[in-house]
């Protein structure tokens, strides 16, 4: 029997870490499905307690979060989960909830507030704090990342960890710091081992980025890495083929549309330093499209 449960403990450790739960953050472990139902039952109307056959269970229905009040035009009913087809339904509805809280924001504060109450993004689930901007808002410069990391996640600002002290260097190259820029990811949360995010949870983060973008109304956006080339620049190639060009960036909310570019991930240039001269030659070309403009 006691081989059978060190194994069992090791096939569970195994399980967490495929599952990308690679680092404790609590000394006691919390039951998050326990914490989830007793909300669930808090939200319930309070009723007689006669008119509830047996009582309250412990066990109480997961409910669907309440969409934060969503205009009469939007559709409201697709962010139900209790209809067949209720994943993808449930999937438009936070994207619709993203988009309305999004654009209700008029200052990058709003959208900070925006983000802290937006319950859409399963990543805020395992996250341990929102990692939403660093910088100066009102930047000429603005960069855009994947996701944050293990050391974001922790401390609530995006590009602290090993990448991000790659990022300070090579921008103190061509004299720009975080008082001179903007940062930020394509999604808010870190998504669990570094994973890269899925679709969905991109999608759910998007109407967050845009209207960032919008706020800020940076003269140059960086992407940095690959993922966020893809989404920012609306473009299929992978980064070694992005970088070096610029593209116009333009959303309805933009007066006018924004110069555009890719650079290698700086978590990448840790790894494969060869490509180092290439970014360097890069963020000169940055330098002297910001003078020009
Ligand atoms: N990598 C990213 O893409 N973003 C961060 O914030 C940190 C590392």
């Amino acid at each position: 029997m006691a081989p059978m449960t060190s194994m069992t403990a090791k096939e569970l450790l195994r399980w967490h870490i495929d599952a990308g739960v690679d680092e404790t953050i609590t000394d006691a472990p919390v039951d998050r499905f326990g914490l989830v139902a007793a909300k669930a039952v808090q939200a319930l109307p309070q009723q007689p307690k006669q008119a509830v056959a047996g009582g309250l269970s412990d066990a109480a229905p997961a409910l669907a979060p309440a969409p934060a009040s969503l205009p009469d035009s939007l559709p409201k009913t697709s962010i139900s989960s209790s209809v067949p087809g209720a994943g993808e339904g449930r999937a438009n509805g936070d994207v619709t909830t993203a988009v309305h809280l999004a654009q209700g924001a008029e200052t990058v504060e709003d959208l900070r507030r925006a983000l802290e109450s937006f319950e859409g993004c399963a990543l805020k689930k395992t996250a341990t704090n929102l990692v939403f901007i660093d910088g100066n808002p009102e930047a000429r410069v603005m960069l855009i990342g994947e996701g944050p990391g293990a050391e974001e996640d922790r401390q609530g600002l995006p590009f602290v960890g090993p990448s991000g002290k790659l990022l300070d260097k090579m921008m103190a190259s061509v004299g720009l710091d975080r008082t001179s820029v903007l940062i930020s990811n394509t999604v808010f949360w870190r998504p669990p081992g570094n994973r890269t995010p899925t679709p969905q949870e991109t999608a759910v983060c998007m109407p967050f980025v845009e209207r960032l973008i919008e706020l800020v109304d940076p003269k140059i956006l960086i992407a940095l890495g690959g993922p966020a080339a893809k989404l920012l620049l609306a473009q299929t190639a992978g980064v070694g083929r992005l970088r070096g060009k610029w593209f116009p960036y333009s959303t309805p909310g933009l007066s006018c549309p924004i110069e555009a570019t890719a650079l290698f991930h700086p978590a990448y240039l840790l790894r494969s330093p060869a490509q180092k001269r290439d970014t360097w030659k890069d963020w000169m070309a940055i330098k002297r499209k910001l003078e020009a403009l």
